[in-house]
Formats: C-alpha cells, sequence, structure tokens
C-alpha cells in the first residue's frame, strides 16, 4: 500500500467516526455494559430514577422586610422539568387525583385545546430528548405515540380526535411529568387569564374554583398584590417570548399532622395550617417549596412566523409569481394578531 493510499484510508476512517460518533459512543457502551465493564448511569435506566436528587431547591434569602415581589430570572432551560428519585411515588398520587378528583384538578376551557395539544408536544419533545432511556418516541400506522419507560404508559400525540375529551392532551402531558401545567391566555379586555390547568398539587386553592379566572383576581388573597406588584407582572407576561422563558420560586410553610400519607401532604387545596394542630411539634413544620416556570408557547404560529420571514426575504418578480400582493396584508395582520394573543404556559413543581 502507497503512503497516499494509507493516508487517504485514514482521512476517510476518521470522517467516517466524526460523522458517527454519536453512535459509535452509543454502540461502544452497550458492549462496554453487555461485558459489565460499565456501570449504568442513573438518568440512562428507567429503574435508575430511584437515584436522580430532587433540584435542589433556590435558599430562603433571609430579607428583613416584607415585599410581595416577582423574583423572576431567566429559566434553567436544561432543567424545564425535572424527574428525581420520587417520580414513581408521586406519579401514584397524581394518578390517584386524576382518577379521584379529575373535575377538582383538571379543566381545559375549549379555547385553550391548540394550546394543551402544544403543550403536550413541547413536554414530549423535552422529556425525550433530556432523558432519553426514560421516555421514547415510536410510530405506528401514521400515529405518534410517547411511551413512558418507567410506567409503561403510552400516549398518542396526535391531534385529538372529533370524539376524544378537551383535557386528553393536557392530562397525558401531566401524567408524563412531575409538575403541574397551566395555561394562560389573553381574554379581550387584554387581561391573561387561566384557560387551562393541571393543578395535582395545589397550596390553598383548586383549578374547579378558579378555572378562567384572570390573574389578577386570582392573586387577590395575596396581600398587597395590587399594590406592589400586579402592573409589573402584566407588563412581565406581555413580554414574555418563546425564546425568553423565566422562573421563579416561592414557599409556604405546611403543618402536616403525625399520621398523614404522601397523598394528604401534596394535595391540599384547603389550609396548609389546620387551626387544630396550633402546637405543631417542630418535626409537623414542613416547608413547602414551589419552582415555577412561565414560557410562550411558539408552534402555533411557528409555521406562519417562518412564512412572514421569507415573504419579506422576496424580490419583486418572485412575490409577483407568489401573488403577495393579493394575500399579504391579511397575512400580516392575522400574525401580528395571532403573535400578541399566544398562550403563556406555566408549570409549578412542589417540593416537600
Ligand atoms: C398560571 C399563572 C399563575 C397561577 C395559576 C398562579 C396562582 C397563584 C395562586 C393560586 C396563588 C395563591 C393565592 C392565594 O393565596 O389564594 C399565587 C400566589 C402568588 N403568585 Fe401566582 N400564579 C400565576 C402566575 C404568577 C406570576 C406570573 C407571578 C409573578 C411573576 C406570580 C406571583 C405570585 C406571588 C408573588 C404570590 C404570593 C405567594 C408568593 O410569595 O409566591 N404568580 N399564585
Amino acid at each position: 500500500m502507497t503512503t497516499f493510499s494509507l493516508v487517504t484510508l485514514c482521512i476517510v476512517a476518521l470522517l467516517i467516526v466524526v460523522r458517527y460518533q454519536k453512535e459509535i459512543f452509543n454502540w461502544s457502551k452497550t458492549i462496554l455494559r453487555q461485558k459489565g465493564l460499565l456501570k449504568n448511569d442513573a438518568a440512562d435506566d428507567p429503574s435508575n430514577v430511584k437515584r436522580l436528587a430532587p433540584y435542589p431547591a433556590q435558599p430562603i434569602r433571609g430579607r428583613k422586610q416584607y415585599r410581595v415581589m416577582m423574583d423572576v430570572r431567566r429559566m434553567d432551560s436544561q432543567n424545564w422539568l425535572t424527574l428525581d428519585k420520587h417520580y414513581i411515588e408521586e406519579h401514584r398520587v397524581r394518578d390517584h387525583l386524576l382518577r379521584e378528583k379529575r373535575s377538582e384538578v383538571l379543566r381545559c376551557l375549549p379555547e385553550s385545546l391548540e394550546a394543551c395539544q402544544e403543550a403536550l408536544e413541547d413536554v414530549s419533545d423535552f422529556l425525550c430528548q433530556r432523558f432519553p432511556n426514560m421516555f421514547e418516541k415510536s410510530s405506528e400506522n401514521d400515529q405518534t405515540f410517547i411511551r413512558n419507560c418507567m410506567t409503561g404508559e403510552k400516549f398518542d400525540l396526535g391531534r385529538s380526535a372529533p370524539s376524544g375529551i378537551d383535557t386528553d392532551a393536557l392530562e397525558a402531558a401531566v401524567r408524563l411529568t412531575m409538575e403541574d401545567l397551566s395555561i394562560i391566555m389573553l381574554n379581550e379586555e387584554g387581561e391573561y387569564y387561566l384557560a387551562a390547568s393541571a393543578s395535582l398539587f395545589p397550596t390553598g386553592w383548586t383549578v374547579q374554583e378558579r378555572i378562567g379566572w384572570t390573574i389578577s383576581r386570582m392573586h387577590e388573597p395575596v396581600p398587597l398584590w395590587h399594590q406592589q406588584v400586579a402592573s409589573s407582572v402584566s407588563k412581565f407576561l406581555v413580554r414574555l417570548t418563546p425564546a425568553s422563558p423565566m422562573e421563579r420560586s416561592n414557599y409556604f410553610v405546611e403543618i402536616r399532622r403525625p399520621d398523614e400519607n404522601l397523598f394528604e401532604i401534596l394535595y391540599r387545596p384547603g389550609s396548609l395550617c389546620e387551626k387544630e394542630l396550633d402546637n405543631p411539634l417542630p418535626e409537623e413544620i414542613i416547608i413547602r417549596r414551589e419552582r415555577q416556570t412561565f414560557r410562550r408557547l411558539p408552534p402555533s404560529h411557528a409555521r406562519l412566523e417562518n412564512l412572514v420571514t421569507e415573504m419579506k426575504s422576496w424580490p419583486d418578480h418572485v412575490s409577483e409569481y407568489k401573488g403577495k400582493h393579493v394575500w399579504s396584508k391579511k397575512v400580516l395582520e392575522f400574525y401580528n394578531k395571532r403573535v400578541a394573543t399566544a398562550p403563556c404556559e406555566t408549570k409549578e413543581k412542589v417540593e416537600v
């Protein structure tokens, strides 16, 4: 073999390695595991979810003066949705709630159905990409499914059939996550309101009672809400874009009766501190943390957005060829309206 052909062979081999590096890496991991030379890591094996530590809670800052605050920061996008060792036991509680208290914890107003479907797609894409061994997608007869490898559940990701139930998509999404999910939309008065919600672990409220409420009405019980934060929250929601998801966290103090099980600890639609338990032991006092993330859903107008971007780039003769003068004004009007009213998705995660 000449030096030239040897060098060419090496270059070809190198190109193949670079092109298929992911496949080669996964294949070598499988071989090494089969030979017992490599242990599974927690994110790789469905049964190892039990080894994943909970997402760290934000510290309590110890502020000397109380002020109701938005206190939002950029979302840690890699951890939009989280999994941890409590997944299976909390999933059991969530399943029980969805069966026994469905109308209290899950509601979707008719205008939110498209957004709920998009939320399910977003949640599925994220989980399959972030936890590829816990969730997987498959296609059968033109239908796409997501399978939860930890519980064996399987959900159809296609658009709900006309005979389907309105809450199907949001229910599937919230059965996959450890987090609660809500959709807020803009009403005709320009106010955001709760259009759909699967809030299984609420603190002092229920979806059944507050579905359709505006953000302003929702927060009426919060002391000093209207004086100190209401207008900033409205501006915050209007400015939220698909590219700038945000998060905040809060805490509540909860009294846990000695004989309470996980269901009773997590599902607290009433009071967090029962009056009859007014002299609790230190071990009965829990600090309950909630991490809330906020993002504007993009896909409903993504295709439209791409069309608007592309049509701006067309030279005159292309615009004429595509008949832009006939339809562009209407398309732009529709686009601007859609962008201004696109729904926001929020989710809450409870940590005890
Ligand atoms: C889907 C949207 C939202 C829902 C469903 C929601 C729901 C709630 C509920 C039920 C409460 C307790 C009210 C009560 O005591 O009855 C609350 C408290 C509160 N919410 Fe929201 N909220 C939402 C969005 C927001 C946003 C966007 C902000 C600010 C950026 C915010 C900040 C607060 C604050 C500061 C409190 C008081 C407790 C605390 O310190 O966190 N919420 N929220």
